[in-house]
Parts: C-alpha cells; structure tokens; sequence
C-alpha cells in the first residue's frame, strides 16, 4: 500500500539501521484521530516504510475518504493485518491487549498508544479501565514510552526478545513533563492538577456531548473523582522518586495526585497547571537550576522562565512540550505549567520518539516539523 518502493530491511527485523534499509511499519487504528496523526508523521519519516493501515470492516478505502488532508500520501486502509517490523496501535482502551502478544511474536517492536501496556499493576486495569488484562505477563517487560523519563530502557529494546511501549496519556505527557524535576528531587509534599484539553483529546467517534454546540463558547470539568490518567501520573512520579534512589517516604504528593481535566473549546493542545506544596523551603533559583539541569539537551522540552506563560498555540503541530516553574514566595507553593499538542507529543510524535529508540534510530528522525502559529 505504500507510495515508496524502498527495500525492506535484511537483517533483524526492525533492529538497528541505518539509512539504506527502512523499518516496515504498520498503523493499525488508521481511521482514528491517533492514527491519522501517525500516517501524517510516518509518511515523512527517513527511515520507515508504511507497509499498512488496518481499520475495521474496511478493504482498499483510500486513506483520503477517511483522512482528506492524507489523500497524497496515495495509501489504502484494509482490515487484514499486515506483515510489519513494527506495529503501532491507536485503539480504544482494551481493543489492542488481546491482539499484542501475536503481534509482538518474534521479537516485533509494538508502540500501543492506548492504555493497554502503560500500568505495571494488572489490578490497576479493572480499576481504572473496566476489563480484566488478557495478557498480564507481558506488563512487566513493556515500557512507558515517555523519553524523557525512560530513555535508557527504551533504548534497551533494540535487543530485548520481547519489544512492547505503553506510550503514555497526553494528560500524563504534560503533567510529568512539568513535575518530573520536582520528583526527581523529592519536592513533591502535596499535588493538585488542574488540566485543559482541546476536543481531539477525545477520539473521532461520535459523541453528543462533544457536539459544537455543546462544546463551542463553554469551559467543562470532567473525570471528577478520578479520571483514569490519575493511574499512570502517579505510577511515573512514584517512579521517578525511585529512579532518583529517594526513599519511598519522598514525595507525599504523588500517592494521592488530586487532578481534575476541562474541556475547553479548541481543536487541540493541552495544558496542564500543576499546583505543589513543596516538602521543604524552595527559592526560584533552585527551581531554575533544577528544571535547567533535568532538561539541558532535551530536543522536545523548552524550560521557559519569561514572557508570555506557556500556551498551547506555541507548540501545535509539533513534538515539543514548553514547561514554566515558578516559586510564589505569598503562597509558598510551586506551580508548574506544561504544554504540548495532545496528537503529536501527547500521542502520535510521541509513540514515534519512543519507536526510534526502541529500533536504534536517532530519536528525532520524522519530528523535526516546528508548530503552527496562528
Ligand atoms: N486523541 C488523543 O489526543 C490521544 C492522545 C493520546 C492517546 N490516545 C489514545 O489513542 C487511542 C486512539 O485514540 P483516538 O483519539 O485516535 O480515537 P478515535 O479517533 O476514536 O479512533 C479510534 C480508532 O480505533 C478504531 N476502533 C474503535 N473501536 C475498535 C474496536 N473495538 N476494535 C478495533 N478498532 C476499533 C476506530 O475505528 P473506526 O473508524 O472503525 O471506528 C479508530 O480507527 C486511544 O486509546 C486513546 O486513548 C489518544
């Protein structure tokens, strides 16, 4: 189905390359938000080839019936699976648990963008997603595919027998990108989150309470006593106290994160607005030289410390996230502001950062587009 003839690649598949050989991908969800996000990035990839896009009860649909702005990239959707290196899945929780463990046979590199492979906990599963994981012992082995936190693991894929990335929620994304230095130094005594999406944040299906009349020129809370991505913030900031080697006792806040999302009138983007109280005294100058530390030579992350806050405009249509700390000296708190674009670095560009270090490539390859303003 792809508009390339390029070789498929000789050695192992899907392992370390290099230019002359590109990594068969498969996109199995194509006709979703996610997934045409995917396509879009994956088409100007240097070193993939788009060998399928899998979408239900659908063979030989032009990918531009579905997606209009992907019409050129001359691709098909069909419903049968095809022979890929690697496989990324943009389904509905649930849907791609069931189908991984065939498709990660034989050592296939597998980036879910769902929540299907983000908890390490089965038990997290009923709780927060309502089904009962059908293959509980592949969690363990997977990686949540956020770089900036777990570059070193994924990056130990290229090898491993079994190659699987939970890549994470775009709630999650802008949260921990904007908390993480303060984990990492265990100044997390007490956390709420107060979050905004645009609607793509969503999916594509049909839903009348994201009508435009319903969601037009009104600001709604939503996930009220606990929506489902309050599972993997507090998973990855536990983490990162312990990547730190910080006693279990750091970090207070993390273990109870009270987060509360909005929806707001606009297409994409997500910012989220992290509001701590810090477990010791901190001064602005810790903080800068905290935040400046943890993310120096991040290709994604932009520490902003002035001029306008960090808006979600800054970054739509890219792969990178800003992030803003400031300490309030009135209210000795920390708040901690991060932005991304909820398709790109919440979703598809992340799930292929993730992908490019998982198959040895350079970790930017395909993400070099800068946002779109206005
Ligand atoms: N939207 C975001 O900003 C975002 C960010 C991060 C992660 N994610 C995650 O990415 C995944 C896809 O999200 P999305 O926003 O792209 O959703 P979406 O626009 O609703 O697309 C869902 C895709 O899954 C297919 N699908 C639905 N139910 C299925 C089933 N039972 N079996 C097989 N295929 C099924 C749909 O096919 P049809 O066209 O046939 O319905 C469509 O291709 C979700 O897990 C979501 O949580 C989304």
């Amino acid at each position: 189905v792809s508009a390339r003839a390029t070789p498929a690649p000789e050695t192992v598949a899907g392992r370390r390359q290099d230019s002359a050989t590109r990594i068969r991908v498969a996109v199995i969800g194509a006709s979703g938000y996610a997934g045409g996000e995917l396509v879009r990035l994956l088409a100007g990839h240097p070193f993939v080839e788009i060998v399928g896009l899998v979408g239900r009860e659908r063979d030989h649909v032009p990918l531009g019936d579905v997606h209009p702005h992907l019409d050129s990239t001359g691709l098909d959707i069909d419903s049968a699976t095809p022979a890929a290196d690697a496989y990324f899945l943009a389904l509905p929780h649930g849907a791609s648990s069931a189908r991984v463990a065939q498709l990660a046979d034989g050592g296939r590199l597998i980036v879910d963008l769902g929540p299907d492979f983000r908890l390490r906990d089965e038990a997290d599963y009923p709780r927060w997603y309502g089904f009962t994981h059908p293959a509980p012992d592949l969690l363990a082995g997977a990686v949540y595919g956020l770089p900036e936190l777990h570059r070193a693991e994924l990056a130990a894929l290229v090898d491993a027998p079994v190659r699987i990335v939970g890549a994470p929620g775009c709630y999650p994304t802008a949260t921990l990108l904007a908390l993480a230095p303060l984990a990492w130094a265990g100044l997390i005594g007490d956390l709420v989150v107060d979050a905004k999406s645009g609607v793509s944040g969503a999916g594509r299906e049909a839903k009348a309470d994201l009508m435009f009349d319903e969601v037009n020129e009104s600001v709604r809370a939503y996930g009220l006593g606990g929506h489902r991505h309050v599972a993997e913030i507090e998973q990855e900031l536990a983490a990162c106290g312990r990547a730190a080697g910080l006693p279990g006792a750091a970090n207070p806040g993390v273990r109870r994160v009270d987060f509360v999302p909005h929806l707001i009138p606009m297409d994409r983007g997500i910012l989220a607005t992290c509001h701590v109280r810090p477990s010791r005294a901190v001064d602005q100058a810790e903080l800068d030289a905290l935040y400046a530390a943890a993310y120096a030579g991040e290709p994604f992350v932009t520490v902003v410390s002035d001029g306008p806050g960090p808006a979600t405009k800054h970054v739509r249509g890219s792969n990178h996230a800003r992030v803003r700390v400031l300490h309030d000296e009135r209210t000795e708190r920390i708040v901690a502001i991060g932005v991304i674009d909820n398709l790109v670095k919440g979703a598809a560009g992340q799930a292929i950062q993730a992908f490019n270090l998982a198959a040895g490539l350079p970790e930017t390859a395909g993400l070099e587009q800068l946002a779109v303003v206005p």
